[in-house]
């Protein structure tokens, strides 16, 4: 066998020829081949089934047992593998299974820019030097600008006008506490800056102006995705890959550049005038992109490298192209409660309402904040990626064909589908609606075993004995030799994260003591919040009954309030203050937490 194989990968924009030591898998080549992006929900574990391609050429290799337990008939003659499984041969044109452009929630919600914002745009008239005042440029300059002399980086030097000039005119860009850009003359108005949200499957970014307005926005799946789905696959590569923390950093890092790259292209932005980034997402996503080391994330007693990151220059974590680029983190509250939580807070405004509210963020981790302006409890649930599509046998993300919605009329099951596409599978929202309707129908009973009687399908859907329990199977959805199903594991699955975030809600109203009908409002953070519908999340024990009318969705809330502190210096100082404030309640260990996941696994009928 020859030592290194040469063969090709089709992407959408073209084709890349790739040569791999023979026995390395697809997955393993393609995950340093950043225009080659493909996700691997279980981390290339091989129970997903998720990391298809589709292998063209002579020698297309047979499948393995677990491409045969994945992957229907049909797949496999069509060529259909699993990344993660294929050792390419040579000669062999590979591409991915294209399931579609996910959608991407980016909507924020109107913003003001506030009096302050985190970019302070000074122009500063410095005194001409003259015999009787010898000061040097920087002297006057660093007096103009009320610092200690001696203290202006060599690259910010570079860019001052002669010492000569008569009248220097300086613009001063600045963070609390740095200096980010000077420059000769009045360039007030050139000063832009972003926001970006890290979010596990996700990444958005937002371009604002020098004025406050929010311009453009741009978003693309988490490039981490090929190291897994969730956090923990990932905080897992990190800890034991060979290069796994530095692949991790490298993968954001491209991504950061691409997102931002693309942003000031399409709006005719000088890279050079990008000023500032801020930047949320849970722990995790931070320590990533920060290059902390983030072992202890992982183990008991799950300490965080540090909660708070001062800004820093983009150039230091290889960011290229934006030469005055500053990053600033929004700071996490604890391993589990990251920065994403704390943005949400401050979107939602709860650390100002005197009404008690809770905040959901369903994501692969629940994680939720319960309180009001006198005290702000969190806490994160392992709620698994069950309501992503992950794991199900026909789930999917976010990607047109996803079934979004279910509904029964006059005996009859409809679903609409993303962007009205072939049905092709359930992501979030049509898996809480699909689960409610069952329990609705009586075709699933309160500890969620299917119903096993064929003749009591509805309309358009069959019930048939499966390898572990009924499925239910869609007449009409069949895409790409696949059909539509929902299994009796794809039920289980969802009741166990449906089980770990209502356990986690009634953990901490317990902790706090709180009634569930003192609760004034629930804000749904996230995509998957936007699209669910609170009565059929309070149909399958999501939430309590009690809360369906009092559900606000607050879009990406964890993006607006990243812009938020961007637009104010005060509502930065507003997310420090509930990061250092905010209690964070560890679940794992507690008795309480494991009687109420027990008591939810049930659901309500
Ligand atoms: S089966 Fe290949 S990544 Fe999950």
């Amino acid at each position: 066998m020859a030592d290194i194989v040469r063969w090709t990968f089709t992407a959408p924009d073209g084709e890349t020829v790739l040569e791999t030591p023979a026995g390395m898998t697809v997955l393993e080549a393609l995950r340093s081949e950043p225009q080659a992006f493909l996700p691997a929900p279980c981390a290339g574990r091989g129970r997903c089934g998720r990391c298809r391609i589709v292998v063209e050429g002579e020698a297309i290799p047979r499948p393995d047992p677990t491409e045969r337990e994945l992957l229907s008939e049909e797949d496999l003659a069509d060529g259909v593998r699993l990344a993660c499984r294929t050792r390419p041969a040579a000669d062999l044109r590979i591409r991915r299974d294209d399931p579609g452009r996910a959608r991407i929630h980016t909507e924020t919600g109107g913003l003001v820019a506030g009096v302050d914002p985190l970019v302070s745009r000074q122009l500063l008239k410095i005194p001409p030097g003259h015999l009787e005042d010898q000061r040097d440029l920087a002297e006057r300059l660093s007096t103009a600008l009320d610092r200690k002399p001696g203290r202006i980086p060599l690259w910010l030097l570079k860019d001052l006008p002669s010492p000569t000039a008569v009248a220097p005119v300086v613009t001063a860009v600045g963070l609390p506490g740095e200096i980010v850009s000077l420059e000769s003359g009045d360039f007030r108005d050139m000063s832009w800056t972003a926001a970006v949200d890290i979010g596990t499957t996700t990444v958005a970014a937002y371009l604002v102006d020098a004025s406050g307005t929010v311009i453009d926005s741009a978003a693309s799946l988490n490039a981490q995705a090929p190291w897994g789905a969730d956090v923990v696959s990932r905080l897992e590569y990190a800890r034991t890959g060979s290069s796994g923390a530095r692949d991790l950093q490298q993968a954001i890092v491209r991504q950061l550049t691409s997102l931002l790259g693309e942003l000031t292209a399409r709006n005719g932005v000088p890279p050079e005038y990008l000023h500032a980034l801020t930047v949320t997402g849970n722990t995790a996503m931070i320590h990533f992109l920060a290059g902390l080391d983030s072992t202890g994330l992982g183990e008991s007693p799950f300490l965080p490298t540090a909660r708070e990151i001062p800004p820093f220059p983009s150039w230091e974590i290889g960011i290229t192209g934006f030469s005055r680029l500053w990053i600033v983190c929004l700071p996490c509250i604890s391993a589990y409660v990251g920065a994403d939580i704390v943005a949400g807070i401050l979107a939602a405004g709860m650390h100002t309402r005197k009404e008690t509210c809770l905040l959901l963020d369903i994501g692969t981790n629940g994680e939720m904040a319960l309180g009001n302006r006198d005290r702000l409890i969190c806490c994160s649930t392992a709620a698994g990626p069950a309501f992503e599509g992950a794991h199900l046998s026909a789930g999917l993300g976010s990607v047109p064909g996803a079934v979004d919605h279910v509904d029964l009329r006059d005996g009859e099951l409809f679903f609409t589908t993303i962007d009205d596409a072939p049905a092709a599978g359930f992501c979030g929202s049509g898996i809480v609606d699909l689960t409610a309707f069952l329990l609705r129908a009586g075709l699933a009973d309160d500890t969620g075993r299917l119903d096993e009687d064929p003749s009591r399908s509805p309309s358009g859907l069959s019930i048939r004995p499966g390898d572990a329990g009924s499925e239910l199977v869609w007449d009409a959805g069949i895409t790409r030799g696949r059909e539509l199903t929902f299994t009796q594991k794809d039920l289980r699955e969802v009741q166990l994260a449906k089980a770990a975030l209502a356990a986690g809600v009634e953990t901490l109203l317990a902790v706090t003591e709180t009634d569930v009908e003192d609760i004034d409002t629930v804000f749904l953070a996230g995509g998957f919040g936007n699209y669910i519908r609170p009565e059929s999340a309070a149909v399958i024990g999501l939430l309590p009954p009690a809360l369906s009318g009092k559900v606000r969705s607050l879009g990406n809330a964890a993006a607006r309030g990243a812009l938020m502190t961007l637009l104010s210096r005060r509502h930065m100082d507003e997310a420090i203050h509930i990061a250092r404030n905010a209690e964070s309640l560890e679940l794992s260990g507690r008795e309480d937490f494991r009687h109420h996941y027990v008591e939810s696994l049930f659901f309500p009928v």
